[in-house]
């Protein structure tokens, strides 16, 4: 045993690091054997998949990650009966506990965002114009807001972005304002738009990547 009250110091200091350097690694040990369940669906290489209907999540921010889990595991989102792709996956968020979801959070958003293929083509002058309306939430370049609640739009599929705004529009997702606050908000933003309007803002967003 070392002698002076020093030497106990920097033992205990070193006890306490090997301690949290331990947990750090459990914590992304689990975090990479959760990921391995969503790469199923969200593609191997974090891209998305279209044949699933499972758009790509690296790198989104992980407050953003968070909250959709949560939703999507307490039916606030994915509760509506027409959610076809929503109830693909609820199940997997309500497998997940509290814990779980912070720690694929956390890992999914240190993950780097992957090039996504663009499969949308509109009139992009036109989607710049309506894309307007949409920078007091989603930022000039898409980059998203926390403090917002919206996210980045950049780097996303196309074809995801465009069945959200649809799945707004007809009230699938967010159609109930008082449990989906920000959801709700996209109501009548997306109401708005026809869907021309929609496939030439999406063409614009896919622009800002
Ligand atoms: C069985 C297939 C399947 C599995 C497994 C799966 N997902 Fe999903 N996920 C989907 C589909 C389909 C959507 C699109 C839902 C929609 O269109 O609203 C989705 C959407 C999401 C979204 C919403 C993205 C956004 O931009 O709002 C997040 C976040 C998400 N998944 C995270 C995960 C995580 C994390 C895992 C692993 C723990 C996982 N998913 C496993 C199919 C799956
Ligand atoms: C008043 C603020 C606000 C404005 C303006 C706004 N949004 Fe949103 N948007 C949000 C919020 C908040 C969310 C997150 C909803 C949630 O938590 O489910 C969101 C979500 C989205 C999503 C779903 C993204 C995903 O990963 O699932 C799309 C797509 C979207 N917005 C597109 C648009 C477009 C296009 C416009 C302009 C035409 C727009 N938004 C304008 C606040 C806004």
């Amino acid at each position: 045993m070392p002698k002076t009250r020093a030497a106990r110091a920097v033992l205990l200091g070193s006890i306490l690091a090997l301690c949290s350097l331990s947990s750090l690694s459990w914590a992304s040990d689990k975090g990479k054997a959760l990921y391995a369940l969503c790469s199923s669906c969200h593609g191997f290489k974090g891209e998305g998949n279209e044949a699933v209907g499972a758009p790509v999540i690296d790198g989104l921010p992980e407050w953003y990650l968070i909250t959709q889990l949560v939703k999507f595991k307490d039916g606030i989102r994915a509760g509506h009966p027409r959610d076809l792709y929503g109830h693909k996956m609820r199940p997997m968020a309500r497998s997940l506990t509290e814990e779980d979801i912070k720690i694929v959070s956390a890992y999914v958003a240190a993950r780097p965002k992957p090039a996504v293929k663009e499969t949308v083509q509109g009139r992009i002058v036109d989607g710049e114009a309506k894309f307007q309306v949409c920078v007091a939430c989603h930022g000039t370049k898409a980059e998203g807001n926390q403090n917002l609640g919206a996210p980045p739009l950049a780097g996303a599929n196309d074809w995801y972005l465009l069945r959200q705004l649809k799945n707004f529009k007809g009230k699938v997702r967010g159609g109930d304002p008082t449990r989906d606050v920000f959801g709700g908000q996209m109501q009548g933003i997306s109401a708005a738009l026809d869907d021309d309007a929609m496939v030439n803002v999406v063409t614009y967003i896919n622009s800002l990547k």
